[in-house]
């Protein structure tokens, strides 16, 4: 299975953002240095993907511009000698061939996956939730594209939750083929307690075959009064082999305060330029508390 088209749904309003989201992209919002997206695509692009498709919305024009050249900024930071600042204002447009496409109607994940359809043809596809930002050795994505493979099978992406924070998830009913790797055999979306399978949640990231549009294009709306992909990955999982990858790395949800805070400090603590005098920061904050 050769998985070269990714598809990222950031068309979401980000109420749980705002006031900053009013104006500025949820998916755009800095975090240690660079737009939450661009780790999405840079992850996308480290696991050998070459064509994604960004499914956007009204207002989320910045996104295009993100990903695109500036040359009267380029033109200043070259003639400035800034190169360093150059290049990395360049790259950002050449990480991948980027493709737009606007979800026009907030209808829910299902129906936004929808909208590749035509993008997609007749090839497996990786999804990349656009919150939802992984710190991890091996590109996750990259991970679910070798289970993919070596199954020939659908594939979504799971951790375990707690009991407590599986109703903001999905669960998924899974069956041990080996080491982190499962068959998923059944799903529901933001279950109630007495309706999960396991605590094992789908977090962000998914391996689809083309197979799934039928099956969307047929979805009712489920929870929420939305068109839920995971109520189609329920029906995919029945028809088609689907794997359940237990990926290693840490996810964060940069679509909350929290989860964006927990980001920043984290990447902050990698990042070579932050690192060093975050590390003394936190300790000299500790003392004080
Ligand atoms: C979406 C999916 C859900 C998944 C979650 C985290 O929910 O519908 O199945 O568990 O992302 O990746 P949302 O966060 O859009 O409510």
């Amino acid at each position: 299975m050769n998985v070269k088209k990714a598809v990222i749904p950031a068309a979401g309003w980000g109420t749980r953002m705002l006031p900053a989201t009013k104006s500025v992209p949820k998916e755009l919002l800095f975090l240690a240095g660079k737009p939450v997206l661009q780790y999405i695509v840079e992850e996308a692009a480290a696991a050998g993907i070459e064509d994604i498709l960004i499914v956007t919305n009204r207002g989320k024009s910045a996104i295009d511009d993100y990903f695109d050249y500036y040359p009267e900024l380029e033109g200043r930071l070259s003639a400035g000698g800034h190169l360093d600042e150059l290049e990395t204002v360049r790259s950002v447009a050449d990480l991948a061939n980027l493709y737009f496409v606007r979800q026009k109607e907030i209808r829910g994940l299902g129906h936004a996956i929808l909208r590749a359809k035509g993008f997609v043809g007749n090839e497996p596809f990786a999804v990349l939730l656009g919150d939802d930002i992984m710190r991890a050795e091996t590109p996750v994505i990259g991970q679910l594209i070798r289970a993919a493979e070596t199954y020939s099978a659908s594939a979504v992406g799971v951790q375990e939750v707690s009991t407590a924070a599986l109703s903001r998830y999905s669960s998924v009913k899974v069956r041990k083929l080996e080491d982190r790797i499962y068959r998923a055999e059944d799903m529901v979306e933001k279950p109630r307690p007495e309706e999960a399978f396991s605590n094992f949640a789908i977090l962000g990231r998914y391996v689809l075959t083309p197979d799934i549009f039928p099956i969307l294009e047929q979805t009712k709306p489920g929870y929420g009064g939305e068109i839920q992909l995971t109520d189609g990955l329920k029906a995919l999982c029945k028809a088609s082999p689907m794997v359940a990858v237990d990926f290693e790395g840490r996810r964060y949800d940069t679509g909350n305060l929290l989860g964006h805070l927990e980001a920043t400090m984290d990447f902050s603590l990698d990042h070579p330029e932050t690192g060093p005098w975050l590390r003394e920061y936190i300790r000299k904050k500790a003392n004080e508390l």
